[in-house]
């Protein structure tokens, strides 16, 4: 028996032994509604029910949010598990015995490397916040805290430390510390906090700053973002990316916050650090901060369990604020209500929460405005609704309709603005998917550079010009489907064409491309990527793996926006026959989506 079947066997031994009704009806009260059982959504927030479970399909489904799944999904959406964990947890509740995961060499080896990269990260921030709160060195860094209105109480509950300079042994503060913990030097340096010198030997990425732990889910340290006291650059110092740490996908104070964020079913994202410690000072709790990035969709879908409605509390300029407008179609697509509430001139969070108190705060949320008619009254506000006026605000929101990722979406968001302009939805270029056109002036904006992708499509360019020989496996899974982006169309014409000749030395690439700047790109990534890897067939083979179940999943949920929008339609037609069919399809959807 494969491994695969043996999985499909036991999710199904699992799914026959657990009973659906009883585990929902833990979390959420359920009656009993004939053949059916109902209740309110524990996934949006609503006063009559319109949550239903189907014992004899053995799954839920909500008809005012759209939620559904099995007893899986909905472990894994409720108490936040990864789908391993969900079954884990059935598993042992239900005595379905598991068998002992094989694992591949390759798989160990991994599983170590982070299980060392948790390790060093989680005693690095015990040393720093003994340091912090204990050292004579570091009285002047609990001034600094002090004077910033942030008590001792909040630096146990965040976690926060500091590193001495390096006129008190700051250049190897914590790396000799780690060392003496006999972790290894490379592991500390892998995790960021260790940086080697051309010269040999190492020094402490972190000196003299004020540090604060970002945690994952699991409420694990997994990086550190360090602000320096008083002027100086840079202001933030934060940990590089690792196997363990993606700054798009984490947000700080999430995990401090998540019930906060799940009590209020709010999350508020502020721009800074302070600004969050400042807020929680106050006792405005349910808020969080990304690491200094733009939001991405990583982190709507982070927040999206715990809470229906997100609000960016920013000030008027802020780079966050402009960057806010790319995140609509993110909104749209994970289904979480994005607002805005505008700082008073010349404030932050900190600032304002700091001279008039959490009203202040708590009342511009409650009047926070949603995020698509912010930006549509920025454009009226900027352009006027003249003639002319009107038909630049649509060649502005047209760039925002083309990055929503899925045509369900981009429909939803054309419906959207066209009603709002009182003109017709077919005035607005929703095209362009293949049809790309260098003349089209809104394509054109669009167009984007290697360096501007998606990060997972930035992956399958960088995978692609490192391993071109994986490319006809990606094409059969649906890469042409998924990626549409002309500059990686290009790349895929210009790997055909190598392959046609016979050629497949990735160099050769440089000579086809068109564009300047990505012919540094594949050249930078040429340089960088070659050095030894010691094994680059394996690694080879992951990583397409890796790409292969994103391009099912993508494509899975494409199909599942579209099956969504046609039970919509259905519902509204009053068609429940139609629906009940629909839903049967989305939960074979789901659950083949989960095979992977
Ligand atoms: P801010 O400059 O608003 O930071 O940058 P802050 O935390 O409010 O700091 P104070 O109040 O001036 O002390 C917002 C966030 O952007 C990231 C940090 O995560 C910061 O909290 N950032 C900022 C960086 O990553 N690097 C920088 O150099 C500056
Ligand atoms: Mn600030």
């Amino acid at each position: 028996m494969t491994s695969l079947d043996q999985r499909d066997e036991i999710k199904n031994r699992i799914r026959e032994a657990a009973d659906i009704v009883q585990v929902i009806g833990e979390c959420v009260e359920l009656k009993k509604a004939g053949t059916r059982f109902s209740g309110l959504c524990p996934f949006h927030a609503e006063k009559t029910p319109s949550f239903s479970v189907n014992p004899q399909g053995q799954f839920f489904h909500c008809f005012g949010c759209g939620e559904s799944g099995d007893v899986f999904s909905f472990m894994m959406k409720y108490h936040h598990l990864t789908f391993p964990d969900a079954l884990k947890d059935l598993a042992r509740r239900y005595n379905v015995d598991l068998p002992e995961r094989k694992m591949s060499d390759a798989d160990r080896a991994r599983m170590q490397k982070r299980e060392q990269l948790y390790l060093v990260n989680q005693s690095a921030s015990e040393i720093f916040q003994k340091y912090l709160l204990t050292a004579d060195d570091a009285r002047g860094a609990r001034k600094y805290l002090a004077k910033r209105g942030v008590p001792d109480e909040l630096v146990t509950r965040y976690q926060l430390g500091y590193t001495p300079g390096p006129e008190i042994g700051g250049w190897k503060f914590i790396t000799s510390r780690l060392q003496a913990k006999k972790i290894s030097t490379i592991a500390i340096e892998q995790a960021g906090l260790a940086v080697k010198k051309e010269s040999g030997g190492y020094y402490d990425r972190f000196r003299d700053r004020v540090l604060f732990p970002i945690f994952d889910m699991s409420g694990r340290a997994v990086a550190f973002g360090g602000r320096i006291m008083g002027e100086g650059k840079p202001k933030y110092m934060n940990s590089p990316e690792s196997m363990i740490f993606d700054k798009s996908r984490l947000l700080f104070g999430l995990y401090q916050h998540r019930d906060a964020i799940r009590k209020s079913r709010r999350a508020i994202v502020v721009e800074g650090n302070f600004d969050l410690l400042l807020l929680a000072v106050h006792g405005i709790n349910n808020v969080v901060a990304p690491l200094g990035t733009a939001l991405t969709r990583s982190h709507i879908k982070s927040l999206r369990g715990y809470c229906d409605e997100v609000v960016l509390l920013f000030d008027g300029d802020s780079a966050g604020l402009k960057a806010a407008r790319r995140s609509i179609p993110f909104f749209l697509a994970e289904q979480v209500e994005g607002k805005v509430a505008l700082l008073p001139k010349g404030h932050d969070p900190d600032s304002l929460v700091r001279e008039k108190g959490a009203a202040a705060i708590l009342d511009l949320v409650e009047r926070a405005k949603p995020l698509p008619e912010f930006v549509f009254a920025a454009l009226v506000e900027e352009h006027g609704l003249t003639l002319s006026g009107k038909s630049q605000i649509i060649q502005e929101l047209s760039v925002l309709v083309q990055e929503a990722s899925d045509p369900a979406q981009k429909d939803l968001m054309v419906a959207h603005f066209s009603e709002k302009l009182g003109i017709s939805p077919a005035r607005f270029v929703t095209g362009g998917e293949r049809s790309f056109s260098p003349e089209s002036r809104v394509e054109q904006v669009t167009e984007r550079s290697f360096q501007q992708l998606p990060r997972k499509q930035r992956q399958v360019v960088d995978f692609l010009i490192l391993y071109p020989e994986f490319l006809q496996e990606l094409q059969d899974g649906g890469l042409g489907d998924v990626v549409t982006e002309p500059v990686v169309q290009e790349l895929i014409d210009s790997l055909e064409k190598l392959r046609a000749s016979g050629s497949f030395l990735p160099e050769q690439l440089l000579s086809q491309l068109s564009g300047g700047s990505e012919r540094q790109y594949v050249a930078d990534l040429l340089m960088r990527g070659s050095v030894g890897e010691d094994d680059e067939e394996t690694r080879g083979r992951e990583l397409c793996d890796e790409l292969l179940s994103w391009l099912k999943s993508a494509l899975g949920q494409r199909n599942g926006a579209n099956l969504q929008k046609r039970i919509l339609e259905a519902q509204q037609a009053g068609d429940s026959q139609r629906v009940g069919r629909l839903l049967q399809e989305k939960m074979k959807v789901i659950r083949k989506n989960r095979g992977v």
